[in-house]
C-alpha cells in the first residue's frame, strides 16, 4: 500500500504546493482530493513560478499522473484556462490528468449566490465553493458526468438555474440567470474537457493494485476543516487526512505517510478567531517579509506567532507521521522568537486546543520565547549550516507535537529545502 498525503496543518497557505512538487518525482500519480478554485499552490523553479488553483502540483514533472478526484469542486472556465496556461508552457497533459466524473461543477449560480448571500460574513474567495458544496450535499449538484455530456448537461442546467433563479430573484432581487447564455459557453467547455473525465477511483484502485505510488493533495488547511475548524470560519470540505478517502475513494489502509506543513509562524485570510495574531509592527513585519497576500484573492494575510497549541490538535485530527516547517527563512534578523504553547480562557490555562470558536476568540496565548538569529538562511541546503537557534525552534516544535520535523523550506525554490536525518 503507498499513499503518502500532504495536509496543511493550519488555516492553509502554508506551503503545500512547493512541497508536493518536490516529492512529485518519488511518485506515479499526484491526486486533489478537496476544495476548487479557492487554492493557490505556488511553484517556483528556474526563476518562473506559477499558481495552480485546480491542477495537482505534479502537473510541472512529466511522466506524472495527475487526478482531480470526486471531491474536488471544479470551476470549468478556471479549469480549462489553467489547463492551457500549463500546455503552453510545454506540458502535456493528455492522458496524464483525469478528472473524477463525480466531481461537481462550479456554475455561474454558485458565484451569484455567494455574492447575494454570506461572502462578507465569512470573507470567503467569492469562487462558489460553498454554493457548489451546497448543492452537492442537497443532492441537485451537476456532476463532471453530466457537464461532458451536451444533452444531458442541457437538461440539467435549464432545470437548475430556473430553480436556482426562484431565490436569487426571489429572495435577494437578482435579475437572474440566463441559461441559454450559459449553455453557449459551457457546452463548449464541457466538450474540452470531455477526455480527460473518467471513473477515477476505478484508476486509483488500478494503480494500487499495480504497486504504483499515490501522493494525495490537500488544499487549505485542517483549522479551515468544515467539521474540525474554526466553524463558520471554515471551507465546505473536509482538508484534514480523512479527506483523501471521501475524495478519491481511497481506503484508510492504503494511507502510510501523512506529511504536515506548517509555517515557522501562521497566517489566516478571511474572518474567525486567531489567537496568536499579531496586529502591531512585528505582524506588519512577517506579512512584508513572508510576502503574506493571498495567491488567489491578493488579499493580505492575517500573520502572528506559530501556534503550537493549534499545531498539536491539527496533529491529532491528521495522524501526521512528519512535519515539514516551511518560510523559516522569514524570521532571520527577529531578535526574539516566540511560540504559544498554552491558551489562557476564561482564568484557566489549557495546553490543549478546544474547538470552540467562541473562547477561541477570546483566549490569551501564553509564550515560550526563543531565541532569534541574524543569519540569512535563504542559501541553507544542510543542517549543519542553519544556526543554533533556528535549530532549537525546529526541536521545540518536534518535543512539543511528538511529531519529527523531516524537512525545512527556506525559501520558495525547489532548491531552499533542507532535509533532516535526525
Ligand atoms: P471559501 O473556501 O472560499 O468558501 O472560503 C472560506 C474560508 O476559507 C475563508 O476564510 C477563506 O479565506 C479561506 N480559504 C479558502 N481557501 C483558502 C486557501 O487556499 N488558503 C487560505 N485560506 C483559504
Amino acid at each position: 500500500m503507498a499513499v503518502s498525503v500532504v495536509v496543511g496543518s493550519q488555516w492553509g497557505d502554508e506551503g503545500k504546493g512547493k512541497v508536493v512538487d518536490l516529492l512529485a518525482p518519488q511518485f506515479d500519480i499526484v491526486a486533489r482530493y478537496q476544495g476548487g478554485a479557492n487554492a493557490g499552490h505556488t511553484i517556483r523553479w528556474d526563476g518562473q513560478t506559477q499558481v495552480l488553483h485546480l491542477l495537482p502540483s505534479g502537473v510541472f514533472t512529466p511522466g506524472v499522473q495527475c487526478v482531480i478526484g470526486n471531491g474536488v469542486v471544479i470551476e470549468p472556465k478556471a479549469l480549462v484556462s489553467e489547463m492551457q496556461k500549463v500546455q503552453e508552457l510545454g506540458y502535456d497533459l493528455t492522458g496524464r490528468l483525469l478528472i473524477s466524473r463525480n466531481a461537481h461543477c462550479i456554475l455561474p449560480y454558485h458565484k451569484a449566490i455567494e455574492e447575494v448571500l454570506s461572502a462578507d460574513r465569512i470573507g470567503t474567495t467569492r469562487r462558489g465553493i460553498g454554493p457548489a458544496y451546497t448543492d452537492k450535499v442537497a443532492r441537485v449538484g451537476i456532476r463532471a458526468g453530466e457537464l461532458v455530456d451536451p444533452d444531458l448537461f442541457g437538461q440539467r442546467l435549464r432545470s437548475e438555474v430556473a430553480r436556482q433563479n426562484t431565490v436569487l430573484c426571489g429572495a435577494y432581487g437578482h435579475p437572474g440567470l440566463d441559461a441559454e447564455e450559459i449553455l453557449a459557453d459551457y457546452v463548449d467547455l464541457g466538450l474540452e474537457l470531455a477526455g480527460y473525465v473518467t471513473d477515477t477511483t476505478e484508476l486509483l484502485h488500478r494503480a494500487l493494485g499495480a504497486g504504483k505510488k499515490i501522493l494525495a493533495e490537500g488544499a487549505q488547511g485542517a483549522l479551515l476543516d468544515i467539521d474540525f475548524g474554526t466553524y463558520p470560519y471554515v471551507t465546505s470540505s473536509n482538508p484534514t487526512a480523512g479527506g483523501v478517502c471521501t475524495g478519491l475513494g481511497l481506503p484508510p489502509t492504503a494511507i502510510n505517510q501523512v506529511i504536515g506543513i506548517t509555517k515557522a509562524y501562521c497566517t489566516r485570510v478571511g474572518h474567525g478567531p486567531f489567537p496568536t495574531e499579531l496586529t502591531d509592527a512585528t505582524g506588519a513585519h512577517l506579512r512584508k517579509v513572508g510576502a503574506e497576500f493571498g495567491a488567489t484573492t491578493g488579499r493580505p494575510r492575517r500573520c502572528g506567532w506559530l501556534d503550537l497549541v493549534a499545531l498539536k490538535y491539527s496533529c491529532g485530527l491528521n495522524g501526521f507521521t512528519e512535519l515539514v516547517v516551511t518560510k523559516l527563512d522569514v524570521l532571520s534578523g527577529l531578535d526574539t522568537v516566540k511560540v504559544c504553547t498554552e491558551y489562557e480562557q476564561g482564568g484557566t490555562t489549557k495546553s490543549h486546543f478546544v474547538n470552540d470558536t467562541r473562547a477561541l476568540g477570546m483566549t490569551t496565548p501564553r509564550y515560550e520565547v526563543l531565541e532569534g538569529w541574524t543569519q540569512d538562511i535563504s542559501n541553507c541546503t544542510q543542517a549543519d549550516e542553519l544556526p543554533p537557534a533556528a535549530l532549537a525552534l525546529i526541536d521545540r516544535i518536534s518535543s512539543f507535537t511528538g511529531v519529527r520535523v523531516k524537512t525545512i523550506s527556506t525559501g520558495p525554490n525547489r532548491a531552499q529545502t533542507v532535509e533532516l536525518s535526525r
